[in-house]
């Protein structure tokens, strides 16, 4: 979480340093701040609240071609003026930000109190900036003081370190990822990959345990321990997609409506019709990976997970082998046995999400081949994998995850698809889903030309003290991911359950006017759904009914939103969309920041 930007250059910094940061700020938005040296005088800025609010107090012009920025998402100490980054040194010699956390800051801290050093801020980021002071009176250069630093913490950083005196930049990667984006005569430092392209695109990703010194036109690189690293250029592709908000009102909405052209992308020459299969090239899975294979697991958090417990049924329904969807935090506490025939798949549309990283290490080192199904292209997970599949949504912006859902539940699909086609799946099931995976961007675009009575579902659910949402086999996931959209959005308590599931407890939440919100595509399991209707409404609830378009079963909902029929096995790509909507348009009506929810954040790199 939290968003770093730095700059050192031929320009102005502060114009860059807060557009780098608005560009970051759906990594965090709890409160922003920087930084600009000046012949030796650092001028700090920082506010409570979002970058807008900053603008609002910076100066006119503050003089300086040195700076670095951050937004922040808490994790040590309050929200508040005083924990906001930039933090500096009691003597004022280091500024820096930082991403991650550091475990052992309270006893460092007290090593500080012992020396007649008092932290200010209940930061565990203050306490290296006051670290790397003392060190600097010792060490022969900056670079070493900032090493031995980093040699005494415990925990995870992305630091980017502002020196009084020094025309230079420090930087250091563990765990928090970090970019430098080399231009000319100018040096770009950012959390995130994509606000470096408006500057530049040949950047270097800096690697857990490396300590960067940046100058205007060259860096160095070094390990922790002080061996020199070699540098290792990437040029950054054309970010397919308008990362700006143009004409819509908010991100969510503008990624809803990309989420045909986003499919579209996704599976875009990944087809073979003719032979009804996936072509996934960069998974650079051999046939005889894939025959031998005894099962799959999939990875992943919040809505990566869901779509990767539906990649788990269509992988089962399709290539007739066991797969297991696993939610990234417990999976890698939990000591999982691994088999290294078998395929591990890491769903991520950040590829930083903490969890994921640290589950994906631990089966590497387990001997397990893992591939990444990613949407940022060089995000430490695509990295770390080094093999998988691009889902390709383009950039997304608003915290809450639209088209990225979709895209990971098509590229699922087609991975599925291909593994399904060396075993059971035959040539004629094949192309028949093929077809209809291609003919989905058009089906998406024929629901947004009538999207149904959404309004009418709002009005059921913005007074509602809860919200319960059914579903069956692929819908039973939608729910979850219906149910995470509207929660996280509106803050209202959701949950969700399989439809066969609510009688067994969650029926007790139901009183007269409970909104219930029941998935029921024209699937083999539509007709036991639509009994867990019937239960729901002899308790008085009411129903807001997603089902195919010219279903008989439409009478049945209080509110019935129609969506266009598709394969029973691709349901999810347009059940979901009104979910989506709904949130949306419910989060709206009860006046909340659609693209900031709150106390969250775009991504999750800490545990
Ligand atoms: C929900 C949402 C989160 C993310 C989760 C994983 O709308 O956005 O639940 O899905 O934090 O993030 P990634 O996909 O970046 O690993």
């Amino acid at each position: 979480m939290c968003g770093i930007f730095g700059y050192l250059g031929h320009q102005q910094a502060l114009p860059i340093l807060v557009e780098g940061l608005r560009r970051l700020e759906y990594r965090g938005y709890d409160s922003t701040g920087v930084a600009v040296e000046h012949d030796g005088r650092i001028e700090t800025h920082k506010t409570v609240g979002k970058v807008a609010d900053l603008k609002a107090i910076l100066p006119p012009t503050v003089e300086g071609t040195l700076g670095i920025a951050h937004t922040r998402w808490a994790t040590h100490g309050g929200v508040t003026q005083v924990n906001t980054h930039p933090h500096a040194s009691e003597n004022d010699r280091v500024h820096l930000v930082h991403n991650g956390i550091i475990e052992n800051f309270q006893q460092l801290r007290k090593g500080l109190a012992a020396r007649g050093i008092a932290c200010i801020s209940e930061t565990d980021s203050e306490v290296i900036a006051q670290m790397i002071a003392l060190e600097l009176e010792k060490a022969a250069t900056p670079l070493e003081a900032v090493q031995s630093t980093l040699r005494r913490l415990r925990g995870t950083w992305g630091l980017c370190i502002l020196l009084k005196d020094h025309d230079m930049l420090i930087c250091a990667r563990n765990g928090s990822p970090l970019i430098i984006g080399q231009g000319d005569g100018e040096t770009f430092v950012s959390s995130d990959p994509h606000p470096l392209t408006a500057h530049t695109q040949r950047v270097v990703y800096l690697e857990d345990g490396d300590v960067a010194v940046i100058h205007r036109d060259s860096f160095s690189i070094t390990s922790m321990k002080g061996h020199s690293v070699e540098p290792s250029i990437t040029v950054l592709e054309d970010a397919w997609g308008e990362a700006e908000l143009g004409d819509a009102p908010h991100y969510m909405y503008k990624e809803i409506y990309e989420q045909p052209d986003a499919l579209r992308q996704c599976i875009s020459g990944r087809v073979d019709r003719d032979m009804g299969t996936g072509r996934l090239g960069g998974m650079g899975l051999d046939h005889s990976a894939l025959v031998q294979a005894p099962h799959v697991r999939l990875l992943g958090c919040g809505t990566a997970a869901y779509a990767a417990e539906i990649g788990q049924m269509l992988i089962e329904k399709m290539g007739r082998i066991p797969a297991v969807a696993h939610i990234s935090s417990e999976f890698r506490n939990n000591d999982t046995v691994i088999n290294p025939k078998a395929i591990y798949l890491a769903v991520s549309q950040s590829g930083e999400t903490a969890d994921t990283i640290s589950a994906v290490k631990e089966i590497k080192l387990k001997g397990g081949q893992v591939f990444g199904v990613v949407n940022v292209v060089g995000s430490t997970i695509a990295r770390l994998c080094g093999q998988g599949v691009y889902i390709h949504s383009g950039p997304e912006q608003s915290v809450a995850s639209t088209k990225a859902f979709t895209n990971m539940v098509a590229a699922l699909t087609i991975f599925a698809t291909q593994l399904g086609r060396t075993r059971h799946l035959s040539k004629d099931d094949g192309r028949e889903l093929i077809a209809q995976l291609q003919q989905a961007p058009h089906l998406m675009e024929t629901y947004f030309e009538d999207v149904g009575p959404i309004a009418e579902a709002v009005d059921l659910l913005c007074g509602a003290n809860s919200v319960l949402f059914l579903g069956r086999g692929l819908s039973a996931t939608v729910a979850k991911e219906g149910a995470l959209k509207l929660m996280e959005l509106a803050y209202i308590p959701c949950l969700a359950y399989p439809a066969g599931e609510m009688k067994h407890g969650p029926i007790a939440l139901l009183e007269e006017g409970s909104p219930v919100v029941v998935i029921a595509p024209n699937d083999h399991l539509k007709e036991k759904t639509m009994s867990a209707l019937h239960e729901v409404k002899a308790r008085g609830a009411k129903v807001i009914l997603i089902h195919e378009k010219g279903d008989a079963i439409a009478s049945e909902g209080d509110v019935s939103i129609a969506v266009p029929a598709i394969h029973p096995w691709l349901t999810p790509l347009l059940t979901v969309v009104p979910l989506q909507l709904m949130a949306y348009e419910t989060a709206l009506r009860l006046g909340r920041d659609v693209d900031r929810p709150r106390n969250l954040a775009k991504s999750v790199t800490v545990e």
